[in-house]
C-alpha cells in the first residue's frame, strides 16, 4: 500500500485565500484591518526565519503586521513593557511572542501578560488551562495543534474512539495536540524520552503524531498498517548534493512509512504551512472579537 499524501500546502493555500477574501470584505465594509504584532527577543536564527515568514504571510492576506525586536539581553521588564504597549494598541488584534525566549526570561509571566483577547498563539496560561479542562473553551487554540486537527479532518479521519499516539510532550505541540485529540474522544497516549519500547506503543496507533525533533526517528516498522501519520518535525540533515548543503526531513522516515500508512503528511509541505494559516485565522478572529 502506498499512503495518500495529505497536502498541507494546498489546504493552507485554500484557507489563506478564504482569509484574504474575508479581510477584504471587512475593509470594504469600513471595519478595521486585522493586525498582528510579533515580539522577537534575541537572535535565534530559526526564530528570525519563522517571524519573517509570519510577516510575509500577513502581507499576502492583507493583515497589517507590526514587528518588535529586542536584544538577547533584554530584561523581563523590557519584554513586558513591549507586551503592555501592544496590549494597548487598538491596531493590534493579535500578539505573538516568538518562543523560545532567551534564558533568564520568565516565559510564563510574559505569556500571561498578553491580553486574553489578543492571545492568537493560544499560549496564555488561562487558554491552555481551559484547553485542559472538560466543558471549558479556550478563546484561541495553539496554531500547530489546530492545524494538525484541520489536516486530520481534511483527511477524513474519524477520531471517535481511535487510538492516538503523540510522540513528544512540548508545550507548543505535543501537550496541546494531545488535549485536542482527547477532546475529540480519541484514546490518547503521550510518549517521551523515557517511554519504554516506543515502537511497540506507536504500532498501536490509528493516528500517530510525531513531534520530537529527531530526524527520521519513526521507521516503517513502528507504524500499524493503515495508520494516519502526521509529521511535525523539521530537521536539517547534511546533504552535499543539495544547494544549501542540507535538506529538511521530518521526524518520520517518509519513504519507509508511506509504504505502511494509509495517509501521511510530507516535510516540507505538511504541517508547517498549516501553522501559519491558523495564525492568520486566529488573528482575523481576534479582529472580529474586537468589533
Ligand atoms: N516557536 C515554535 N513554534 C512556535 C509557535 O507556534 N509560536 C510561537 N510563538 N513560537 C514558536
Amino acid at each position: 500500500m502506498t499512503a495518500k499524501i495529505i497536502d498541507g500546502k494546498a489546504i493552507a493555500e485554500r484557507l489563506r485565500a478564504q482569509i484574504a477574501a474575508e479581510v477584504q470584505q471587512r475593509v470594504d465594509a469600513g471595519l478595521p484591518r486585522p493586525g498582528l504584532a510579533t515580539v522577537l527577543v534575541g537572535d535565534n536564527p530559526a526564530s528570525q526565519i519563522y517571524v519573517r515568514m509570519k510577516h510575509k504571510a500577513c502581507e499576502q492576506v492583507g493583515i497589517q503586521s507590526f514587528s518588535r525586536t529586542l536584544p538577547a539581553d533584554a530584561s523581563q521588564a523590557d519584554v513586558e513593557a513591549v507586551v503592555d504597549e501592544l496590549n494597548a494598541d487598538p491596531r493590534v488584534h493579535g500578539i505573538l511572542v516568538q518562543l523560545p525566549l532567551p534564558p533568564g526570561l520568565d516565559e510564563e509571566r510574559v505569556l500571561g501578560r498578553i491580553r486574553l483577547e489578543k492571545d492568537v498563539d493560544g499560549f496564555h496560561p488561562l487558554n491552555i488551562g481551559r484547553l485542559a479542562q472538560k466543558g471549558r473553551e479556550p478563546l484561541f487554540v495553539p496554531c500547530t495543534p489546530a492545524g494538525i486537527m484541520v489536516l486530520l479532518e481534511e483527511a477524513g479521519v474519524n477520531l471517535e474512539g481511535a487510538r492516538a499516539v503523540v510522540l513528544g510532550r512540548s508545550n507548543i505541540v505535543g501537550m496541546p495536540v494531545a488535549l485536542l485529540l482527547l477532546r475529540r474522544n480519541a484514546t490518547v497516549t503521550v510518549c517521551h524520552s523515557r517511554t519504554r519500547d516506543l515502537p511497540a506503543v506507536t504500532r498501536e496507533a490509528d493516528v500517530l503524531i510525531a513531534a520530537v525533533g529527531r530526524a527520521e526517528m519513526v521507521r516503517g516498522d513502528w507504524v500499524k498498517p493503515g495508520a494516519v501519520v502526521i509529521d511535525v518535525g523539521v530537521n536539517r540533515v547534511e546533504d552535499p548534493t543539495a544547494k544549501k548543503g542540507y535538506r529538511l526531513v521530518g521526524d518520520v522516515a517518509f519513504d519507509e512509512v508511506k509504504e505502511v500508512a494509509a495517509a501521511i503528511t510530507p516535510v516540507p509541505g505538511g504541517v508547517g504551512p498549516m501553522t501559519i494559516a491558523m495564525l492568520l485565522k486566529n488573528t482575523l478572529r481576534a479582529a472580529k472579537l474586537a468589533d
